[in-house]
């Protein structure tokens, strides 16, 4: 009772009593409130702390609170307030974020009760204790986050404020930018994803998938991809926000993810997956309309192994990545670019393998791949789930259909093949896992090369890299790098004859 008063009346004594007690749990996970989590609860790495935050949407105060890591602590961004646009606190002992915060909060008048000489008494000695106890512990932790938490004050205070991370001269690829380089590697703050989120103004629908619909929107004049998931397929959802903010993920040739959110409109939850938009839309899209040249075949192919060769290589380090197989590899997941190079999308499926505790995070929601492109081993289920080469070898056999279809629109000299799937004359549409056990593994049929691709240097390699990855042994396909580099000597082959 003494303590609790002597607490409330004088702050400071409570602000250094928690951060003492911070000191001691720095070293574990904690848990936190989360509201863009399954169950609304996560964990963070040891080092981590619990986020709170308010800011200003539509005039209504909207509040997030999740985790952080580590790497997000260090950027600092997160647990710092300005003025009138948001407040943040980033705290340390368990679900301690689950205070509501307040953009204006009201002053209380203190609790008074106490003489002067009573109140100085009273908080001064054991205030001083306290710090001294507080020191001691600072100092012999020698905690390099401590030093980060003094770090100079004026620049923190720029790089901090809100009104700057989302300034209206902002545009998509700057804040990308900027939070690539200044944050955590991994992504935009859950802060910024949901006022972003929240000022799109959606367009016209361009197509529909097994889990929602994807809408062309646009905010701050540009054009973004909107997926718009119903709360049926919340994991889903949650799934492919999570892998697309996976530490280190971002490149060319995958799909530039910016913002997930969640807005409950009181009868049910939409939730919103923004991505960068690609006007030529999917690959299957692209072939079905156009033919390629033998240079955009050969540029196409390159970057769709060089977005593959990225997800599936593991970047050791502590801005390193894990390894990703994407497990849904096929032509309408593959975006087109205005370059005409490609992305690689749709990244609800995939899984990633740690390779200190050798654990695959296999996803708990029960989407299957795309039959047609199921490799053999996964048609008759003989395939080995517990170890991680498993996946890729199984994406480098889809990836071989998928070059099948490109290098069929490769037009040499006025010739070349109409847009058909693989397996196109094998079984019907939407064929069940039986109908391609049966062609795939019993017949052991694989789409046909024509004879006029030996003529062509480029498409006999293609030819050739089709053969070696659609093997029914997975452990004789090559891999990801492998056909990479192939793929790039015959850029070199092409420059060279040039
Ligand atoms: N970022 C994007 N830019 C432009 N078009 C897109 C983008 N994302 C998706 N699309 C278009 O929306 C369509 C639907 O995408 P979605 O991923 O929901 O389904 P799908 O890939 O066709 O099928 P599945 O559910 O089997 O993956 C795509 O085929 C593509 O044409
Ligand atoms: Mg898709």
């Amino acid at each position: 009772m003494f303590w609790s008063r002597v607490l409330m009346s004088h702050p400071r004594c409570s602000e250094v009593l928690l951060f003492l007690l911070s000191v001691v749990q720095l070293s574990a996970g904690l848990k936190c409130i989360c509201h863009l989590c399954v169950n609304h609860t996560c964990e963070t790495e040891a080092e981590g702390a619990c986020w709170n935050s308010v800011m200003l949407i539509n005039g209504k105060e909207e509040a997030v609170r999740s985790c952080l890591s580590p790497s997000e602590l260090k950027g600092q961004v997160f647990c710092h307030s300005s003025k009138n646009v948001s407040k943040r606190s980033c705290c340390f002992t368990d679900f301690c974020n689950n205070e509501t915060l307040h953009l204006h909060q009201e002053t209380r008048p203190e609790e008074s009760g106490w003489t002067q000489l009573e109140l100085a008494a009273v908080i001064l000695v054991p205030l001083c204790l306290v710090c001294v106890g507080a020191i001691v512990g600072v100092f012999a932790l020698q905690n390099l986050r401590c030093t980060q938490m003094k770090a100079p004050k004026p620049d923190l205070e720029k790089s901090l404020n809100d009104q700057a991370l989302v300034s209206p001269n902002k545009s998509l690829k700057d804040l990308i930018c900027d939070m690539s380089t200044s944050g955590s590697g991994s992504g935009l703050p859950l802060l910024v994803q949901r006022t972003i989120a929240r000022t799109i103004v959606l367009q016209e629908s361009i197509g529909k998938g097994r889990f929602g619909e994807v809408w062309r929107g646009r905010w701050r004049g540009e054009d973004v991809a909107v997926k718009i998931f119903s709360s049926r397929d919340e994991r889903s959802w949650f799934r492919e926000a999570e892998i697309y903010q996976t530490i280190m993920l971002r490149h060319d040739n995958i799909l530039g993810f910016i913002a997930a959110d969640n807005k409950d409109n009181g009868s049910w939850t939409q939730l919103w997956l923004v991505s960068e938009y690609h006007e030529h839309g999917s690959l299957f899209d692209y072939l079905n309309r156009y033919t390629v040249s033998v240079e955009g075949m050969v540029i196409m192919a390159l970057s769709i192994a060089s977005g593959i060769a990225h997800l599936h290589m593991e970047i050791i380090g502590t801005q390193g990545k894990p390894a990703i197989a994407h497990r849904d590899i096929k032509s309408k997941n593959i975006l087109v670019k205005k370059n005409g190079t490609a992305v690689i999308a749709d990244l609800g499926l995939a899984v990633k393998h740690d390779s200190n505790s050798n654990i695959i995070d296999i996803p708990i929601n029960n989407r299957v791949g795309t039959k047609r492109y199921m490799a053999p081993e996964i048609l008759d289920d003989s395939v080995n789930l517990s170890t991680f080469e498993s996946f890729k070898r199984a994406d480098i056999y889809s990836l071989s259909l998928v070059f099948w279809e490109l290098a069929r629109r490769c037009s040499v000299q006025g010739v070349y093949e109409d847009f058909q799937l693989p397996y196109y004359d094998q079984v019907q549409s939407d064929p069940s896992v039986e109908d391609m056990r049966k062609v795939v593994c019993e017949q052991k049929i694989r789409p046909d090369i024509p004879n006029q691709w030996q003529s062509c240097e480029a498409l006999r390699v293609m030819g050739k890299i089709m053969r070696e990855c659609w093997h029914a042994n997975p452990a004789a396909r090559l891999t990801a790098l492998r056909v990479k580099k192939t793929i790039s000597q015959v850029t070199v082959i092409k420059d060279v004859k040039e």
